[in-house]
């Protein structure tokens, strides 16, 4: 192993040589340092206030203006020679650990990916959004209304009285005599025309329950509901805004009919068809002006103000755009069939 001389001498018994072959040897032993610690040990050796240099520094001072001049300059250079081995060899060091680093990283980019798998939004959440698309464009606000409703909400004030047989078409889901899964999302109509003064652009989205379960029908499904309430609405407008809204969700121009029918809350009524690709005529919601009597039970003058409503099915319209044939496959929770909207 290598050692520094002994340079215990007085400074002015050393010769240039001395210092020479002192440098040599602590850079050489700085050079063969292999890590941070031993780099520091010889830190303290060599650069120390113990050091034989700082020794020999301290009798600079006792030397003649001539003596000064040259062993001040061989200590300089010995000084010199090893600060800079000193940052060469720290040097050397952080980039040896860094290329050790990387290679204890690499990565074999040629092994087969471990894949990711990302979720996505449900067919009815997608038919919703491109539903709610269009009216909020037209400057419809979205509202929601509970799922737990009470009878005067789902039906009373929407004219469907006790024993009025609209009442046993909801075949609807009763907590009590006066307490209810709400049949559909008309309710929230009541709700917002009684909290808030016209007029009034709304659409509600959300679950509606019946005791319902076939290819076409579940127990729980998704309606959304749509209210205006000006003080000059009326049938025309009604018919231009379903049409738009129809070709804007299609994405085409759709060939559409009115079709007159019956709701205890709407005067006139209608049910509104879509001519198919095969030239069949599909229902796909209903609507009509909002009877005055709903507007009376909500504090709204009939004679002031008019307005229109209209309610359609979610997954009528997911069935539709989708080409789906039975609408339980959306509840089934089967991913196979998800991911295809994802
Ligand atoms: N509430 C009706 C249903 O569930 C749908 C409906 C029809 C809502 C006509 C309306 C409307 O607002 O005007 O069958």
């Amino acid at each position: 192993m290598t050692t520094l001389p002994i340079l215990n001498q007085a400074l002015i018994e050393l010769g240039e040589q001395d210092f020479v072959n002192f440098a040599d040897v602590a850079c050489q032993l700085i050079g063969d340092a292999k890590n941070e610690t031993e780099l520091q040990a010889l830190r303290v050796d060599l650069q120390g206030k113990k050091s034989p240099i700082a020794a020999l520094s301290k009798q600079l001072g006792g030397l003649d203006a001539d003596g000064k001049k040259v062993y001040g300059a061989y200590l300089h250079e010995l000084r010199t020679r090893i600060g800079v081995a000193f940052d060469e060899r720290k040097e050397t060091l952080a980039a040896e650990a860094l290329n050790a680093k990387l290679a204890d990283e690499q990565v074999d980019i040629s092994l087969p990916a471990r894949g990711m798998t990302t979720g996505g939004l449900h067919p009815i959440t997608h038919v919703t959004e491109r539903m709610k698309q269009f009216f909020v464009q037209a400057g419809f606000c979205a509202v929601t209304g509970p799922e737990v409703e009470s009878d005067y909400y789902n039906f009373e004030a929407l004219n469907i009285p006790e024993h009025h047989p609209a009442r046993a078409m909801h075949d609807t889901f009763y907590f009590d005599a006066h307490h209810l899964l709400r049949t559909h999302t008309s309710g929230v109509q009541i709700r917002t025309m009684q909290s808030s003064e016209p007029p009034l652009r709304i659409i509600c989205p959300g679950r509606v329950y019946r005791c319902d379960s076939d290819q076409t029908h579940s127990p729980m499904f998704h309606q959304m509901e749509g209210l205006m309430i000006s003080k000059s609405s009326n049938f025309a407008e009604l018919k231009g805004v379903i049409h738009e809204f129809l070709n804007a969700f299609f994405g085409k121009e759709m060939t559409v009919r009115f079709r007159p029918s019956f709701f205890p809350f709407t005067e006139p009524s209608a049910e509104v068809d879509i001519l198919s690709e095969h030239g069949d005529w599909l229902e796909v919601l209903g609507c009509g002006m909002v009877h005055p009597q709903v507007l009376r039970n909500c504090g709204i003058n009939p004679d002031e103000h008019s307005g229109f409503a209209f309610g359609m099915g979610i997954e009528r319209f997911a069935m539709l755009y989708y080409g789906v044939n039975d609408l339980r496959l959306f509840f089934q929770n089967d991913l196979r069939f998800l991911k295809q909207f994802a």
